[in-house]
């Protein structure tokens, strides 16, 4: 008879501090006398072949400072629970049953499901169809709601004021204006936060619609007034007034891969002022490399968090950060609806006070 086991997995986009919610749920799960199985590449290695390894403290060591994950994950495949922006599919019978088989026959007590908005809509199915699981919010984006931050989100931020600060130094030199594009689908807090920590002097975000005539106001008086540069930047998901979102590609799904706003805001710009404009975007590089001291302590809080939740059987739960402090709210409170950022609320009041512009 093995002992008490319970299940890890990590799904959806990756971000830095995944590997320190798996270290620390295995060192609290070893301390307990469980032992924790990882599935690979998300809730697919639930599914024939059933793909997993068995983690222990001894081969997790020294991966809380790594970024990515070592049991990987994936966006697809046959979990996928929501499908855009509110848009709940049903995950089909025979896929939950799948997965229910396997758990059973590996004697799996629990699973600890970290993941973002789709995935944790993804566990909560998997609850309703009585599969002990509890949740762990992970994103870059911040828009889990019930609660104050999700593990990600830190380096992600730190990510977007080091470009910010290289692009000042570039941008004045040549007195530019310099446009940086930064993730974001529906909420702009990598760009609320990011802009703010490195001095930008414009945030775009897509809960505050802009005005390229008002942007580029803003951009003339500020070089016409000595400024050495403009730096302006702009969540992925940002829009003008009326406008929509600037897209790459669509996939069969109808899903939307949004990119572009950047260079759109950069040409307007030049355009309606004649100033020499740069746009880059950031990418995948906000969700690459080492988890900030932040996301590595939040990622181990949340990891030991989700052992406990396991321990006082509060499945369908998830943990979350409130007010300095880990706690526990369901995991259908958490994904009922997406944080946003209020266009009334403290930060965009403070960066306003800054003299920082929405384009509004
Ligand atoms: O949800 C996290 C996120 O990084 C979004 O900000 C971004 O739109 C998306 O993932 C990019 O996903 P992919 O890795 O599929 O390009």
């Amino acid at each position: 008879m093995h002992r008490f086991r319970i299940g890890v997995l990590t799904s959806g986009g990756d971000c830095p501090g995944l590997n320190a919610v798996i270290r620390a749920t295995v060192c609290a799960a070893h301390n307990l006398g469980w032992e924790v199985l990882g599935f690979i590449d998300g809730y697919e290695g639930l599914l024939s072949p059933v793909n997993y390894k068995i983690l222990t403290p001894e081969n997790t060591v020294g991966i809380t400072s790594v970024g990515g994950t070592i049991i990987g994950t994936t966006n697809k495949g046959r979990f996928v629970a929501k499908s855009g922006h509110g848009e709940k599919a049903v995950i089909p019978a025979a896929v939950i049953d799948e997965a229910k088989r396997t758990i059973a026959d590996l004697g799996v007590r629990a699973l600890v499901c970290i993941g973002g908005d789709g995935s944790l809509t993804t566990a909560d199915q998997l609850f309703e169809n009585g599969v002990p699981c509890v949740g762990v919010p992970k994103t870059i984006d911040n828009d889990i709601s019930a609660t104050a931050m999700t593990f990600g989100f830190d380096s992600a931020v730190q990510c977007v004021a080091d470009a910010l600060d290289r692009l000042h130094t570039t941008a004045a030199s040549h007195k530019r204006v310099m446009v940086l594009e930064v993730m974001g689908r529906y909420a702009g807090w990598i760009a609320l936060h990011g802009g703010l920590a490195g001095s930008a002097d414009s945030i775009l975000i897509p809960e505050i619609p802009f005005s390229y005539e008002r942007l580029a106001g803003f951009v003339d008086r500020r070089m016409g007034g000595g400024a050495d540069a403009t730096l302006i930047v702009v969540a992925e998901g940002a829009r003008a007034e009326g406008g929509e979102f600037e897209t790459l590609h669509v996939d069969v799904k109808g899903e939307a891969r949004l990119g572009g706003i950047g260079h759109r805001v950069a040409d307007e710009i030049a355009k309606r002022t004649g100033r020499e404009t740069r746009a880059m975007v950031l990418g995948h590089l906000q969700r690459g490399g080492a988890p900030t001291t932040l996301d590595r302590i939040l990622g181990t809080r949340f990891g030991v968090g989700a052992v406990q939740l396991i321990q006082e059987g509060k499945f369908g739960h998830m943990v979350s950060y409130l007010n300095y402090h880990i706690g526990a709210v369901t995991i259908k409170e958490a994904v009922g609806q997406l944080k946003c950022v209020k266009p009334e609320g403290q930060m965009v009041e403070t960066a306003k006070a800054m003299g920082i512009s929405f384009g509004t």
